[in-house]
């Protein structure tokens, strides 16, 4: 059982991001998880390998992997990692697709076991992915979300303390809008230990830091040659989930469907949401100026020129 109530999370995709995070969660102690993936047998063996870890490291939450979802009925959350990554000759548009075929059919066999679970997305193209899980599953806006600013956030924050040779633990930032190229971080609303970063830092290098958080993905994909992220992406997941489950209310930016806020009717992209049992318990406007509004519109509309691409 694990320590705050028994909870359970379904992980999709035991790939890298998948795997990270099923372990970060039984090692918690947040959540049982049901681990699944279409690839015979990985998910069982992963899971298998980390059951054998409680011995060792003292932790009571339970794993099992499989390639159906029967395993997976009445999960708290849902998290979907599984997606194939681009190759080389493919375009964006049929990487969309293939996603959106894999993102769409996981949804709806997961919904059939566990209908009043919460969905949180790691899939790419990210923000793309969480509206299609909206739409597929029919859950209300609250229990569907992305994960990506967390993760750009944490990039942001890590080159801030790597700069600045301080605590990463006196680091906030925040940022906006889209996975990727379109997002909007905000220097304006970032701090050390509650002192403005542009009192610590010049403006070049602050532009520099966010320059290399945006491509911040695209840096470790460099370097690993053949695959993408993973430690960081299943931390800033976990920290979602956790936030959920323990319904700790932590304000964390998601990917969400805003309705009326930030002077958009319809549109699937970061911001700042309270997180608890409910899911996305709030979402919170902030007061943005002109350049700021105009950036996070431009990347609400890069979102809505992939959702068109896949009908
Ligand atoms: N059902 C279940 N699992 C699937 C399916 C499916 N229909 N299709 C693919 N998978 C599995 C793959 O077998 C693989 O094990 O999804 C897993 C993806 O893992 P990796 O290829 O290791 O990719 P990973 O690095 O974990 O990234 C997963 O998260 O950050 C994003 O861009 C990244 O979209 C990618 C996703």
């Amino acid at each position: 059982m694990a320590v705050h109530g028994h909870y359970k999370v379904t992980v999709v995709g035991a790939g890298f991001v998948g795997s990270t995070s099923a372990q970060r969660l039984v090692e918690k102690n947040i959540a049982d998880v049901a681990l699944v993936d279409i690839v015979p047998e990985v998910a069982k063996g992963k899971a298998l390998d980390m059951m054998q870890s409680a011995p060792v490291l003292g932790f009571d939450a339970k794993i099992e992997g499989g390639t159906g979802y029967d395993h997976t009925k009445d999960s708290d959350v849902v998290l979907i990692t599984a997606g194939i990554p681009r190759k080389p000759g493919m375009s964006r548009s049929d990487l969309l697709k293939t996603n959106a075929d894999i993102v769409g059919g996981v949804v709806r066999q997961c919904m059939e076991k566990s209908p009043n679970a919460v969905i949180v997305v790691v899939s790419n193209p990210l923000d793309v992915m969480t509206y299609l899980a909206h739409k597929v599953s029919g859950l209300p806006d609250n229990k569907v979300m992305g994960m990506a600013g967390v993760l750009d956030a944490a990039r942001f924050r890590t080159f801030i303390a790597m700069e600045l040779g301080c605590s990463i633990q006196d680091v906030e930032a925040l940022l906006l809008g889209g996975h990727g190229d379109t997002m909007v971080p905000l220097p304006r609303f970032s701090t050390v230990s509650g002192i403005p970063l542009s009192d610590l830092l010049p403006k070049e290098k602050i532009d520099a830091l966010v320059d290399r958080a945006r491509n911040g993905g695209a840096e470790i994909v460099g370097l690993l040659k053949t695959g993408s992220a993973y430690y960081a992406p299943s931390a800033s997941s976990v920290a979602m989930i956790q936030s959920i489950l323990w319904n700790e209310r932590r304000i964390l930016p998601s990917c969400a469907h805003v309705k009326g806020m930030y002077g958009m009717a319809d549109a699937w992209v970061g911001v700042p949401c309270t997180l608890g049992r409910n899911g996305i318990e709030q979402i919170h406007e902030l007061k943005l100026d002109a350049g700021e509004l105009a950036a996070l519109h431009k990347s609400a509309d890069a979102v809505k020129a992939d959702i068109a691409l896949i009908g």
